[in-house]
């Protein structure tokens, strides 16, 4: 089995069993993550849509790629701050770039962590789903943390990130000269440790730095994560 059949695997079996246990449902309000595992998923949520499960269903998106994906599928989205919604949703579902033992998270190699994390901080329940590449024992050393920053305070931001052990990397466009600018207007820093962090003190850490905009340690509202075992059989973890 390929990743990406794997990640669509999950996805499907992730929205199903969500249904079933009534954790995705008529009416709801629900996150809708970016990235090549969110997208099976929020095709799979059309399909139970289109095939008359689910009514009602109002998406808040983290990206313009979930944007489109959602007018293709003809998913209704909102914004957190339309009065329907809000500010707050049932249920966000997203994938990961890496999940540690405690389901503690690395996001944002799809360079949106900040719309996701504001879904996810704002959600009932966050479920992430994740092929088996990505659990892994511990943060910091393997997946390079993606960090959101103002590209004015790129070389404080940089000198503060160093001071706190970590090496930084501008993240480079590609088919376009220069960094990567976000869906929200700023550029990202990849940065990566010598030795595994703590991601609840770091995710904390490195938001205190002026200039920093978020970062992509996500701790504090812990997912269900439905991921893949040796058997191939689909599992949801949770701590
Ligand atoms: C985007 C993300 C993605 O969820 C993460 O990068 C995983 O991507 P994929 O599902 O394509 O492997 O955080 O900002």
């Amino acid at each position: 089995m390929t990743q990406s059949e794997q990640k669509a695997i999950v996805a499907s079996a992730a929205i199903d069993a969500l249904i079933e246990h009534g954790e995705i449902f008529s009416g709801m309000k629900i996150g809708l993550g970016t990235g090549s595992t969110a997208e099976p998923a929020v095709r799979h949520l059309a399909k139970r849509i289109a095939d008359g499960t689910l009514k009602d269903v109002k998406a808040v998106v983290t990206s313009f790629g979930t944007q489109n994906l959602c007018e293709e599928l003809e998913i209704p989205v909102f914004s957190m701050n339309d009065k329907i919604i809000g500010g707050h949703l049932d249920l966000t579902i997203d994938g990961a770039d890496e999940v540690d033992p405690f389901n503690n998270v690395i996001k944002g190699g799809g360079a949106a962590l900040l719309r996701e994390k504001i879904v996810a901080y704002n959600s009932s329940k966050f479920v992430i789903v994740a092929d088996s590449t990505k659990i892994v024992k511990t943060l910091g050393t393997g997946f390079r943390l993606p960090v959101e920053i103002i590209g004015e305070a790129r070389v404080p931001v940089i000198a503060a990130l160093n001071a706190l052990g970590a090496e930084c990397f501008l993240r480079e466009g590609v088919r376009k000269c220069g960094p990567v600018i976000t869906d929200n207007g700023n550029q990202l820093l990849d940065i990566v440790w010598k030795e595994p962090v703590d991601p609840a003190e770091m995710e904390d850490k490195i938001n205190s730095i002026v200039g920093v905009v978020e970062n992509g340690f996500f701790t504090k509202n812990k997912p269900t994560v439905f991921t893949m075992n040796e058997d191939t059989k689909v599992i949801a973890r949770q701590v």
